[in-house]
């Protein structure tokens, strides 16, 4: 039996802008992850994936081509063995919340790979296995620009540009991150076509928008690596109000940023891909507590705290 995990994630500054071309800043989020084991099954079988938590048995000799499931094993299987259709089991479990921009189908893939490269005794690099999963990614997405992939895979803060790579960046001083749960479902696919259809309408109200997130996250990255938290919750602010502009933020994700502001919170945004899901707050050990219950006020249905460092 072989068993891997992957986390899950938080976009901090730049997201959609970073589907055109601009920088995003994204970092793995370890209290949630997504899991898989494999175990050798009945002669005969094929490969079958389980996921007990979403009540699903997926044989993969009849799954469709573009299931995200079978498709990920499918490729990996196809690098790591000989037999396309080995006996196994992989059981999937996962407590990355579903279809709230944190990375959960990525995170799912990313634990697939793993387990199968373990079973296997196969080494795949990091680059590799984002590789992989990003192929997935346009399944479960449309267009993804990658991001999730790539900080999932690698596990590391990460600045990343769409089709020129990405980098690990020093975090100066270490970043406390609220990161509530709105509890509404989202479809990453759906925001991001629906943006996408009103850019290529209405490219001049879009750019200079798109443009300016650019700037705040280059400034961004620049705080981070000095520690400077103050202007940087300051940044996070704005990014917000680019992201109402760009029409993918909702009341529900406005009302938890602005419960976290009024709990203390050094700036705070809604993450990922908007229209739900969740927002993160900027906190120090003094206002976490009380940040944490204005975002339960305000209706968040979970709050994570984690340490970016
Ligand atoms: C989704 O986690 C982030 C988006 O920018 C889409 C993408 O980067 O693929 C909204």
């Amino acid at each position: 039996m072989t068993l891997a995990h992957a986390p899950g994630k938080v976009i901090l500054f730049g997201e959609h802008a970073v589907v055109y071309g601009r920088p995003a800043i994204a970092v793995p989020v370890t209290q949630v992850q997504a899991s898989a084991r494999v175990e050798p099954g009945e002669a005969g079988q094929g490969v079958v994936v389980v996921a007990p938590d979403l009540e699903r048995r997926m044989v993969l000799r009849e799954a469709a081509e573009d299931e995200p499931l079978a498709c990920i094993v499918r490729l990996t299987l196809s690098l790591v063995s000989a037999d396309p259709d080995p006996d196994l089991t992989i059981t999937v479990t996962s407590t990355v919340p579903v279809a709230r921009g944190m990375g959960s189908g990525a995170a799912v893939s990313t634990a697939i790979v793993r387990a199968l490269c373990q079973h296997f005794d196969y080494w795949l690099t990091s680059r590799a296995i984002s590789d992989l999963v990003f192929q997935t990614e346009v399944l479960y997405h449309g267009t993804p620009s990658g991001i999730d992939n790539t900080v999932i895979s690698f596990e590391k803060p990460i600045y990343y540009v769409k089709d020129e790579g990405w980098e690990v960046f020093w975090v100066g001083a270490p970043l406390l991150l609220a990161i509530a749960d709105t509890g509404v479902v989202s479809s990453t696919k759906e925001v991001v076509a629906n943006l996408r259809q009103r850019y290529q309408a209405e490219p001049a109200l879009h750019v200079p928008v798109l443009d300016r997130i650019g700037e705040v996250v280059a400034d961004a990255r620049a705080y981070i690596e000095q520690g400077q938290r103050e202007t940087l919750g300051r940044l996070m602010d704005e990014n917000h109000v680019l992201l109402q502009r760009l029409g993918v933020s909702c009341p529900e994700l406005d009302r938890l940023v602005a419960a976290a502001r009024s709990g203390g919170a050094l700036g705070a945004k809604m993450s990922g891909a908007g229209w739900g899901g969740n927002m993160i707050a900027l906190v120090t050990e003094e206002t976490r507590g009380r940040v944490d219950i204005m975002l339960r006020l305000a209706g968040a249905t979970r709050v994570i705290v984690t340490e970016v460092r």
